[in-house]
């Protein structure tokens, strides 16, 4: 179910789609949907729908058949499933989840599945403290295995209901022949004039099926998202589980309280982690790899024994970047689009590379800029040099051969190549490609005139 408004989120985007751990809500339940191996998945939009829709088809995993029934207006929970009835076939469990509730584990779910077994109606359920706006589990004794009786919706309960602690979570698994006969009998008249799910435990009772609670008591698995607030604790609890999951494969984090994890962070052995760091999209970190404090690393791979010093920035994006074995980045670099730095590559401060490939041991420590290039093995790059690689109109190649040594604060004007072994003296200004092992430098020549006298301001009067 994704129809609903989200109100409380005080924002123009449909609320399913607003990113817990770098995904839309709902494409964490439709995550989940995947990895039950459900036939399909059948997503109810209303409010926002042609862009939840557009959203969803971008986001869903392989494999998963998804399609959509709209709901308009929305009447109800139980209004919202009869839309789904046409496309779903009467041999399967339909398990009916809600597009703002994405932490919910697979585990549970497959328990559900197990306690529905294609012939009972089982309802996920949860004690709380506090069960104030919840349905409550109306049983036919006080004991906690007492005949599940009906679900009363907060607003219809009575004093009495109200004092119940076990709560529906919104979340059920029911054979979809039985649905299908129940929701057609479902009415509005109620406190709210909806029509609610809810309401088929009741016809279930009556017709003699078995209604079972598979209660858990981790609240954080149906908990919904209706403000900023929960989704920033949602964020945390999901951070968290992230956090303890690579710790459990060996991950030393120094602190898992400061770590955002938004796609998936692959780590091989004995990888660590100092804090604040954020990862997003698919990052692979190898065997022994170090990232220091305060890095932002998206779409890379980072090769075993590869030190990346703090407050370094690294944005593969679609080209993606690849950092070499033992290759040294920062502290304070930049890595962009297609940046390929091979084994034992230094960059360090300030250094900026961009759809660039360093070869074995090549180096540019310290304010450089590195742009559409190919630098061969061994380069030295020198302080303060850049790849002047745009024209205005188009980019063009700088293609520097192993073992050269481009000087301190050198422009090379591209396209250019500078030959093999050779030498750019500092400051040069490089726009035609040299011969393999030469000298060359490119700049005015300096000059010493001995009888200059500095201007010299007159006396004050
Ligand atoms: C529902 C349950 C309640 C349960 C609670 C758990 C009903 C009648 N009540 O409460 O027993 O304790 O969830 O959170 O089912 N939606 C639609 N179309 C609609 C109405 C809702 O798609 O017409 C979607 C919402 O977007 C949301 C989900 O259904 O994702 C649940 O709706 P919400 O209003 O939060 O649930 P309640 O009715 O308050
Ligand atoms: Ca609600």
């Amino acid at each position: 179910m994704a129809a609903g408004k989200g109100t409380r989120m005080k924002s123009r985007l449909p609320k399913v789609l607003h990113r817990l751990g770098g995904r839309a809500l709902l494409a964490h339940v439709i995550d989940c949907a995947a990895r039950l191996s459900a036939r399909q998945a059948v997503v109810i939009t209303g409010h926002g729908a042609a862009e939840v829709e557009s959203a969803m088809g971008r986001e869903v995993p392989a494999g998963l058949g998804i399609s959509f029934a709209r709901q308009e207006p929305q009447l109800g929970t139980g209004h919202a499933v009869q839309q789904a009835l046409p496309l779903l076939a009467d041999d399967g469990i339909t398990l009916v989840l809600s597009g703002d509730v994405p932490l919910t584990r697979v585990e549970t779910l497959e328990a559900l599945l197990v306690q529905c077994g294609g012939q009972r109606l089982a309802l996920l359920t949860l004690s709380m403290a506090d069960p104030t706006g919840y349905g409550r589990i109306v049983r036919a004794g006080k004991e906690t295995s007492a005949q599940v009786r009906a679900i009363v919706e907060h607003k219809d309960a009575s004093d009495a209901e109200r004092a119940i602690s076990e709560i529906y979570s919104g979340i059920m698994a029911v054979p979809t022949r039985l649905l299908r006969g129940w929701l057609a009998r479902l009415d509005n008249k109620n406190a709210q004039n909806e029509y609610y799910l809810t309401d088929i435990v009741k016809f279930a009772v009556t017709d003699g099926v078995a209604v079972v609670a598979h209660q858990i008591s981790d609240a954080a698995q149906v908990a919904g998202v209706n403000s900023p607030v929960q989704l920033a604790e949602l964020e945390r609890v999901h951070q968290l589980r992230m956090a303890t999951a690579l710790m459990e494969q060996g991950v030393r984090l120094a602190d898992p309280a400061r770590i955002d994890v938004r796609g998936t962070l692959d780590c091989a052995q004995d990888v660590e982690i100092d804090v604040n760091c954020v990862f997003s999209g698919a990052v692979t970190l190898g065997e022994g790899v170090s990232i220091g404090a305060n890095c932002m690393i998206a779409n890379a791979r980072i090769a075993a024994g590869a030190v990346i010093h703090p407050f370094t920035h690294i944005d593969g994006e679609k080209l993606g970047v690849q950092v070499g074995e033992g290759a040294l980045v920062g502290p304070f670099a930049r890595l962009r689009p297609g940046a390929d730095l091979g084994a034992e590559v230094h960059i360090g401060n300030f250094v900026e590379v961009k759809n660039a490939s360093l070869a074995r041991g090549a180096k540019a420590n310290h304010l450089a800029y590195v742009g559409d290039a190919a630098l061969g093995e061994r380069v030295n790059y020198g302080a303060g040099s850049i790849t002047a690689n745009y024209d205005g109109a188009n980019k063009h190649r700088t293609v520097i051969e192993a073992d050269v040594h481009i000087g301190s604060n050198c422009v090379l004007v591209a396209p250019v190549t500078i030959g093999a072994g050779g030498t750019v003296g500092a400051g040069s200004t490089i726009t035609k490609s040299t011969p393999p092992g030469t000298l060359n430098v490119a700049r005015g020549k300096q000059v010493s005139l001995e009888n200059w006298q500095r201007p010299v301001k007159p006396p004050k009067a």
